[in-house]
Order: structure tokens, then sequence, then C-alpha cells
């Protein structure tokens, strides 16, 4: 059992990783459970594979459990959800000092941190994130968010949880591409700053994609290590230092605009992808060896991520995907911070990149 901190003083918080800790779940949980009760939000593929089993063990001990099961998939993360799901637990008399429990992958929690944000001006909630992506990225660090017509992620706060509970081996049932596609933020990691885990991902990424428990719960350990420590240094991406974990992010954002936040290209797919063109332009701007771009590259490719235009199946011009970056919330006085590399594990903020060299690049990129 491996406990990381999130250090912010009064909104601080711990993180527990252990490969099996959901059939101890009333134990963990104990802590957040006022009254023995507990609002469970889940979606219905989480739902079909792990609650009854959640659910019981709860019961069992005692504890009052209300379920609310969201439709899986992004669509969920909207006003039209956010609304049943304030009204389902008003119905259910939640209360302030309550706890809210988000189990599933992003898009439960970033809901239900939201909700519980805004419910009664703020109750508590905890993360039971079910998904790679959720357990290393989305459920750490407070961002809670509902996507509009305007794009996504643009109606949300800060808001952390009270807890975040990780079992490995829950994501036993999660299918192959949502399993390779979070595996993209794992490497996020090691690109950063962390070479040595980068060097890591190289030799284990297979083994953690055959869903290997050591592998996944050292990754996953590593992860939410260095997460957590950006959020204790930067929690609301003030800084800069925050910004850092937007890694491949605004070339991935691109691309998913481009192919419409759909199916053709799931979220971790198009940061990988997003990654590689980082690492590239890099080389283009003088900033990185090719070497280092190429070994980004052959990681991606090694495990069957996208590491290209063509690969992620994007066909458009460049200036088009320069205009879907241009809605990044991240924009201000005309222009976008991007992250570029010196090389593995050396990631920097750069505030002087010109829209027109990128989509320039872009089309010599296709
Ligand atoms: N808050 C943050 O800091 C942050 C960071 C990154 C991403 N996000 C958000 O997270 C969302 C993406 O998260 P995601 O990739 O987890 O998407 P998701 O929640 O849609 O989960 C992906 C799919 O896997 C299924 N699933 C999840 N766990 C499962 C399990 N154990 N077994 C079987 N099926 C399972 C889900 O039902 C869904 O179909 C996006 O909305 C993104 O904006 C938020
Ligand atoms: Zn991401």
């Amino acid at each position: 059992m491996t406990i990381i901190s999130v250090d912010l003083s009064d909104r601080g918080y711990d993180i527990l990783v252990k490969p099996g800790a959901l059939a101890d779940a009333a134990r963990h949980l104990e802590p957040y459970a006022k009254n023995q009760r507990l609002f469970i939000i889940t979606d219905e593929n989480v739902a079909a594979n792990h609650l009854n089993q959640l659910t019981n063990q709860l019961e069992r001990s005692g504890y009052n459990i209300e379920r609310f099961i969201l439709p899986p998939g992004e669509k969920s993360k909207s006003w039209l959800f956010l609304e049943k799901l304030t009204d389902w637990l008003l119905a259910h008399g939640v209360e302030r000092s309550d706890t809210l429990v988000a189990f599933g992958g992003g898009v439960v929690g970033d809901l239900t941190g939201f909700a519980a944000a805004i419910l009664k001006r703020g109750c508590h909630f905890l993360q039971i994130p079910t998904s790679l992506l959720a357990q290393v990225d989305s459920s750490v660090g407070g961002k809670t968010a509902i996507n509009s017509k305007a794009g996504k992620n643009l109606i949300g706060s800060f808001n952390q949880p009270t807890f975040v509970l990780i079992d490995p081996l829950v994501l036993n049932s999660l299918p192959d591409r949502e399993l390779r596609a979070g595996y993209a933020e794992v490497i996020k990691y090691g690109l950063i700053d962390n070479a040595p885990f980068f060097s890591w991902c190289e030799k284990n990424g297979a083994r953690l994609l055959a869903r290997d428990p050591d592998a996944l719960s050292h990754a996953i350990i590593e992860s939410v290590t260095a997460k957590a420590k950006i959020v204790g240094e930067d929690e609301k991406e003030l800084s800069g230092r925050r910004a850092l974990l937007n890694l491949g992010h605004t070339f991935g954002h691109a691309l998913e605009a481009e192919t419409g936040y759909s199916d053709k290209l799931v979220h971790g797919e198009a940061v990988a992808a997003g990654m590689a063109l980082a690492f590239q332009y890099s080389v283009r701007r003088g900033h990185c060896d090719a070497d280092e771009a190429r070994r980004v590259s052959d990681h991606l490719k090694a495990v069957n991520l996208p590491n290209s235009l063509a690969t992620a199946s994007v066909y458009a011009a460049g200036q088009n995907l320069v205009e879907h970056m241009m809605h990044d919330k991240k924009m201000a006085s005309g222009t976008l911070p991007f992250l570029l590399a010196n090389g593995v594990g050396k990631t920097f903020l750069a505030d002087d990149v010109d829209l027109t060299d990128v989509a320039n690049f872009l089309d010599q990129a296709q």
C-alpha cells in the first residue's frame, strides 16, 4: 500500500494506491461517510463491472448507499446531466457534510467534482478512479468541469477531493483502447521531467499494457507522485508549473477538435500524437536533438499509439488545426503558451511561439 499526499494545507488530501483496495473500501471510506451514508456516482460500464461488488460490501458493513448511474461517455459532462445529478442529490436529501463518491473515469470524476463544488455552495467528494487516465491524471488535482457548446471543460471550478482511492485491479475490465490511451498520460510524466521514468516506460510499456499489476502499480505511483507534487506547487495553474502537465495537449486538442471529439481519436491518443508533434516542433525550433524526438515517436509506435498526424488519421491543413488551438482556454492576448522540450525529461513553457510557424510546421508534418 502506498499513500501519496497532496500538500495544500487545509485542502490537502491523501491518495491511496493498493491493488485490491476496492475489496476493503468499507474501511478506507469510513472517515468520509457521515451517518454511514454515501452517494455513489458512476457510469453504466463501471456499474456493470464493479458497482454491485462495491455496494454489497459497503452495505454489509452497515453503510446506506445511494447510487446514480450516468450514460458512459463525454456527453454526460453537460448541463443536462449536471442538472439531473444535482436534482437527484437534492431529492435524496444531500447535506453539505455528506460526501459524494465519483466511481468511474474522468467523465464521472469531472462531473461529480463540479456538482460537489456548487451543491449547497459546496459539499465533499472523493474519487475512486476506474480508468487508467483517471487513476494517473484526472482524479488528482481538483480540476472539475462540464463541456459547453463552445468547447470542452469551459464551465468548471477548482475543487479538490477529500481522498482518492486507487485500485489498479479495477483496470482489468477497462477496454484495451482506453488502457492504451491512459498510458499516453503516463508517458507524459516521463517526458516532462523524469527521463529515468521514460526509460522505465520504454522497457515496461508492453508489460503494463498486458495489465501486469506490478507494472501498473509502479506507473500509477510514479504518475500520481509527479502530479501531486506539481499540484502542491501550483494548484490553480498560476505560476506556469502546473502548465507542464499540458505537454502534448495543445497539439492534441487541435486533433480532438478536428475529429469532433469523437471515437475516431480519444483524448489519450490525441495527446500521444500531440507529444510527438511537440517534440518534432522542438527539433524544428532548434531546442531538441532529432534523436530525442525519434525516441518519443518510436516508443509511441511500439505501444501502438499514434505518433503523427497520419497515424492519428488527421489530414487537415495546418491553419485549420491552429484555428482549433486558438479556442484553447489558455489563449491570452492573441498568443498561446506552448510546451516544448530540450529533450526527454526536459520540458519547458515557451511563450514566444508564432502560430503561423506552427501552421507551416503542421503542413510539412502531414
Ligand atoms: N480533471 C482533470 O484534471 C482531467 C485530466 C484529464 C482528463 N480529464 C477529463 O477526463 C475525461 C476522460 O477520462 P476517461 O478517459 O477516464 O474517460 P471516461 O470516463 O469516458 O472513461 C472511458 C471509458 O471507459 C469506461 N470505463 C471506465 N472505467 C472502466 C472500467 N474499470 N471497466 C470498464 N470500463 C470502464 C467508461 O465507461 C468509458 O466508456 C475527459 O472528459 C477529460 O476532459 C480531466
Ligand atoms: Zn490529458
